[in-house]
This record gives structure tokens, C-alpha cells and sequence, in this order.
């Protein structure tokens, strides 16, 4: 057990890895072809007999897991995951002159140093759902970091997600700050391929961001109220186009 313990901490410090705690994360992980390097339950049968009733489509890749029980599977988790299963998988790559040149109308969301993982996790779960082109993010907090797996589901896997510089380059798409005081948002207002920028949680989109858009769109809001959730305002936008 020490030896694995040391493998999965070692794999929540290795930018390669992403730890998947959780049924859903694991889940998504297997169906959207992520590279499962292990794969973890208390008890497999059990495991497999929820998958049976939930996802039949990944029962089959559940036969394979290491069965440590419960006790073991305790330590591995620092809350319990849901059907107390956890997983290593490597983290797809992104080539973001890729992302950024797919010609296809779909936007990519562009989260401006989000803090909160659990924030960072339900944008990519809201983008995968949406079919988004992506989910790039800037500042310290890591994308891929388990805490934002949970808050996915593991859909991750399911588009490219990546940190990327504050002033990297984006390619030939419109830039659209979401912020208020901008453009009320409605049909047709935004425009194709566009990244879709938001703010921080505290401070919102910085000046440096604002001053670099080609345009700034508003959820409309009953006055009074100051923002949306950073997640609500990703799927607002997101459902809007
Ligand atoms: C929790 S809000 C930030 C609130 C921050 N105090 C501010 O003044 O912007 C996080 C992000 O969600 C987006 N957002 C929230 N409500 C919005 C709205 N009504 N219209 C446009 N964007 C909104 C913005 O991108 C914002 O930076």
C-alpha cells in the first residue's frame, strides 16, 4: 500500500498526471479516451456494478483495477470519491496553434487567473457540454489539478484544457470580454471562433485584457445584482451563442 500511496501523491505533483478521484471523473476520463496509467477501487465488483447501472459503456475497463479496500482506499483520497475509485491518467497534450486555428465556428473559453478549482472544474464541464473548441486559463491556479478534475466530472478529457501565458497570442479570433457594462448579450452578438474571456472571481477581467478585446459583452442583470458565478456566466455565454 506505501508504494502506492507514494504513486498517486507522486502523480498530484507530476505536471504529466492528473488524479481522478471519483466515479463521474473517471467515468468521462475512460470514455473520452484519456490514458488511465491506474486505476484504483475498494472494491472492483462493487465499482463495476455502478457502472453497470450508470455506464455500462465502462464496465469492461473497470475489470483491470488494483482492489485495495476501503480502509486503504481512505488514505488515497483526501474526501471520499464517489464509488471510492481513484485513477491516474496522463494529461492529453495541447497544441494551441492547433486549437486556435481550427476553422469551425466554436468558441474557446478563456478564464482569466481563475482562483477557485472547483470554479475552473464546472467552466470545463459546462464547455465540454457545450461542445466548446477549449478551455485555456491564466495564472498560477493548475487547471488539471484533482480538485478541478472533481469539480469537471473528468471532462477534461473531453477538450483541450491548458494554462497559457497572460499575453500569449490568439491567433486570428476575436477576443470578446465578458464584463458589464458591454454589449448586452443576445442572439447574434457574438461572433464566430471567438475567444471568450472572463474574469477573475474577486476582480473581474483586468484592464490589460479589456484594453486588448475587440469587443465586451454583458450578461444582462436585474439591477441590484453585481455578477454571476464565474461557472453560471461560462454557461450563460456559452448556451447564448
Ligand atoms: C464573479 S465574476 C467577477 C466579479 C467581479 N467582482 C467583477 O466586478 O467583475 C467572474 C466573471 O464572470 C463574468 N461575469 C459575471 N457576471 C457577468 C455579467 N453579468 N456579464 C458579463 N460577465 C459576467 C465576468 O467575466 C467576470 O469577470
Amino acid at each position: 500500500m506505501s508504494a502506492l500511496l507514494e504513486e498517486v501523491r507522486g502523480a498530484r505533483r507530476d505536471p504529466a498526471l492528473a488524479v481522478l478521484e471519483g466515479f463521474h471523473a473517471v467515468k468521462h476520463a475512460l470514455r473520452f479516451g484519456g490514458r488511465i496509467e491506474r486505476l484504483v477501487c475498494a472494491d472492483v465488483a462493487d465499482v463495476q456494478a455502478l457502472a453497470d447501472a450508470l455506464a455500462p459503456d465502462v464496465t469492461e475497463a473497470i475489470a483491470g483495477a488494483h482492489e485495495v479496500g476501503d480502509e486503504a482506499m481512505a488514505q488515497l483520497t483526501a474526501v471520499p470519491a464517489t464509488g471510492h475509485v481513484v485513477a491516474i491518467a496522463r494529461r492529453p497534450a495541447v497544441d494551441l496553434i492547433d486549437v486556435l486555428a481550427d476553422p469551425s465556428p466554436r468558441p474557446v473559453v478563456l478564464l482569466e487567473a481563475p482562483r477557485r478549482l472547483g470554479n475552473i472544474g464546472a467552466c470545463v464541464r459546462v464547455a465540454a457540454a457545450a461542445d466548446a473548441a477549449a478551455v485555456l486559463t491564466t495564472g498560477p491556479a493548475d487547471p488539471w489539478h484533482a480538485d478541478a478534475l472533481r469539480g469537471s466530472a473528468g471532462l477534461h478529457f473531453a477538450l483541450p484544457v491548458a494554462r497559457v501565458e497572460d499575453d500569449a497570442p490568439l491567433g486570428d479570433r476575436p477576443l470578446v470580454g465578458l464584463a458589464t457594462g458591454g454589449q448586452p448579450l443576445g442572439p447574434g452578438v457574438l461572433p464566430a471562433r471567438a475567444v471568450l474571456a472572463f474574469g477573475t472571481e474577486r476582480h473581474g477581467l483586468s484592464d490589460e485584457l479589456l484594453a486588448r478585446a475587440d469587443a465586451r459583452v454583458e450578461i444582462p442583470m436585474r439591477a441590484g445584482v453585481s455578477s454571476l458565478n464565474l461557472g453560471t456566466a461560462v454557461a450563460v455565454t456559452l448556451y447564448a451563442t
